[in-house]
């Protein structure tokens, strides 16, 4: 039995292309571009090479792009970062965001005001799961450090207003973060359409390997490293760089930025038809997120009386990877903030499914997907009773 992947949100398969651009950096190129010798001006030339790709896909200056080993890593650089060396010089010691953005944030801002002096302030979001510019305009002081929106939602695709949240968090004289390591694959991200100070990335939900992403630190905004150590990237954040990795986000992004068109136009009609159907063949399912303001790959929906995690279970022995929501809390029983924070009742937000598509995606994957799954959400219902 072939196994189907409908799971492109938690991760995707490294291109070949992107692979083949990196292979000579583990074994013949392999110089530590901060040596001075010929092996490492040629990895410090193929570091500076990423960025500039990177810094083109951001449309902002190389020197405003930082390498880190990841998404969540992105996302700690930006808040505990900046929020701290904010708190430094001007005394504003508050940090805005919602309970929709992603553990990388939220859990740092827990922690940061748990144990870093800062107060936290949470944004609301509406019943799609979008936080409004106004929402923002309720809780903007000259109290707030930094706000920390999602670009768009792991879980439920929502695609938040950022720029126009940018210019609330600006006239407060505040920072604005956004998580754009979903968002990446789909949208534009260039900073003039954004207009965040801080912008992060991630490798491997675009067809890049893990391990890897960037943050955009718009300069002059205020940052303290998270790694110390030596001076690379620009002394924001230490440790011998990654070169084969660099090279390949580098790439993987290129390439992202210059295939997104049409990848946006394969998979939005199979998601189109994805959602059409379920909500119509399954009883007591609803779309969580928002109906049109959503990723092009992206489907989620609650079942009412459903276990998320069994029905994700008698989908993978029927031949499906979907997912309940964000990858990493798939195995927890609890339904996720995220879900809740849209106010859905309990019989509902346990039922969570997210189904998310990309470049493999095929019209016969999905009728076979689509004609399995009302059998296995009967399923998964008769055996809760
Ligand atoms: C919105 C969002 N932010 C951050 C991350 C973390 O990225 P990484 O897995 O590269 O640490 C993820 C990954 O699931 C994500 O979806």
């Amino acid at each position: 039995m072939t196994h189907i992947y409908l799971d492109y949100a938690a991760t995707t398969p490294t291109d070949s292309r992107v692979l083949d651009a990196m292979m000579p950096f583990f074994e013949t190129s392999f110089g530590n571009p901060s040596s001075v010798h010929r092996y490492g001006q040629q990895a410090e030339a193929a570091v500076e090479q990423a960025r500039e790709t990177v810094a083109q896909a951001l449309n902002c200056r190389p020197k405003e792009v930082i390498f880190t080993s990841c998404g969540s890593e992105s996302d700690n650089l930006a808040l505990r970062g900046a929020a701290q060396a904010i708190k430094g010089e001007t005394g504003r010691k508050k940090i805005l965001t919602s309970r929709a953005e992603h553990d990388a944030v939220t859990q740092t801002a827990k922690q940061l005001a748990a144990h870093y002096g800062f107060t936290l302030g949470w944004l609301p979001v509406d019943e799609f799961g979008v936080v409004t510019p106004d929402a923002v305009k309720e809780l903007i002081s000259d109290e707030v450090a930094i706000v920390s929106v999602m670009y768009s939602n792991n879980e439920i695709g929502t695609i938040n207003p950022i720029e126009e949240i940018a210019q609330v968090c600006h006239e407060a004289g505040a920072v604005l973060h956004t998580d754009a390591v979903q968002a990446a694959g789909y949208l534009p991200i260039e900073n003039d359409i954004l207009d965040a100070d801080l912008i992060s990335l991630g490798g491997h939900k675009i067809y890049g390997p893990k391990g890897i992403g960037a943050l955009y630190v718009r300069e002059g905004t205020p940052i303290l490293p998270n790694l110390t150590g030596g001076g690379q990237e620009f002394g924001i954040r230490a440790g011998t760089s990654n070169v084969p990795y660099i090279v390949g986000f580098g790439e993987a992004l290129r390439l992202t930025v210059e295939e997104r068109a049409e990848r946006n136009e394969h998979v939005r009609p199979l998601r189109d038809n994805i959602i059409e159907t379920i909500l119509e063949e399954i009883p007591d399912s609803k779309l969580t997120g928002h109906p049109e303001n959503r990723v092009s790959n992206h489907a989620s929906f609650v079942f009412k009386d459903v276990d998320g995690n069994l029905l994700l279970q008698l989908l993978d022995s029927a031949g499906f990877a979907c997912s309940s929501g964000s990858a990493c809390k798939t195995g927890n029983p609890e339904p996720s903030e995220v879900i809740i924070a849209l106010g859905l009742s309990p019989e509902w937000a346990l039922g969570s499914l997210r189904v998310t598509l990309g470049r493999r995606s095929r019209p016969d994957y999905v009728a076979a997907f689509l004609d399995t799954l009302p059998t296995m959400v009967d399923r998964a219902r008769s055996l809760m009773k």
